[in-house]
C-alpha cells in the first residue's frame, strides 16, 4: 500500500520545484508589470524594446520557478535581420531569452540601447548582444550571457533546453 507523502515532503518537493532550472517544455511567465503572472506570447513582446523580465513555469503543475535569482530570464524581440545564424535556432518568432543576471557582479539586467539588439546592465554598462548569442560588446563583463533557446507551442513562447552557457559572474 502506497504511504501517502507527508506535508513537509510536499513542501519540499515544491520548493525544489521552483528553484530547478528552466526545464523544457516550461512556459515564460511575465515576473512584474500590469501582466504580471501570465504567459508571455510573442504579441507581447515588442521589438526593440526593453528587455522583459521572466520566470519559467512549469505549465502542468503551474510552479513558478521563482525559487532562484538565476531563473530571472531577460526577454526581448529582435527583427530577424538583426539575429545571427547561429542564434535564430535558439530563438521563437524573434524572440530571444537570456539569463538576466549580468555575468559582471550580478546585477539584474532592465535595459537596452538604441541599436534594438544590445541590453545593457545599468549597473556598470555591461553590454550585451543579443542577436549574436549574449556575447560582450561593452565590459566590464567578461563573459557573455548564457542563452535560453526557445520553442513556439500553441502561440506561447517556451523553454526549448537548458541555458547553454554559466549564469552570472565567476565565482572565485
Ligand atoms: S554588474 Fe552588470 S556591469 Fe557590473
Amino acid at each position: 500500500m502506497a504511504i501517502p507523502a507527508l506535508p513537509s515532503a510536499l513542501a519540499n518537493a515544491a520548493l525544489d520545484a521552483a528553484s530547478m532550472r528552466p526545464q523544457p517544455g516550461d512556459l515564460l511567465v511575465f515576473m512584474i508589470g500590469e501582466n504580471q503572472g501570465e504567459t508571455i506570447a510573442p504579441s507581447q513582446v515588442e521589438v526593440g524594446a526593453r528587455p522583459i523580465l521572466a520566470y519559467p513555469m512549469d505549465p502542468v503543475t503551474k510552479t513558478l520557478r521563482d525559487g532562484s535569482r538565476f531563473n530571472i530570464i531577460a526577454v526581448g524581440r529582435l527583427d530577424p535581420s538583426e539575429i545571427e545564424d547561429d542564434t535564430k535556432p535558439l530563438s521563437a518568432d524573434g524572440v530571444v531569452a537570456y539569463s538576466a543576471v549580468c555575468t559582471h557582479n550580478g546585477c539584474i539586467i532592465t535595459e537596452n540601447n538604441d541599436t534594438h539588439h544590445e541590453f545593457v546592465c545599468n549597473c556598470h554598462g555591461s553590454t550585451f548582444d543579443v542577436g549574436n548569442k549574449g556575447k560582450i560588446v561593452v565590459g566590464p563583463a567578461t563573459r557573455r550571457l548564457a542563452i535560453l533557446p526557445l520553442k513556439l507551442a500553441d502561440g506561447n513562447v517556451t523553454v526549448a533546453a537548458d541555458f547553454d552557457g554559466r549564469l552570472g559572474p565567476p565565482r572565485e
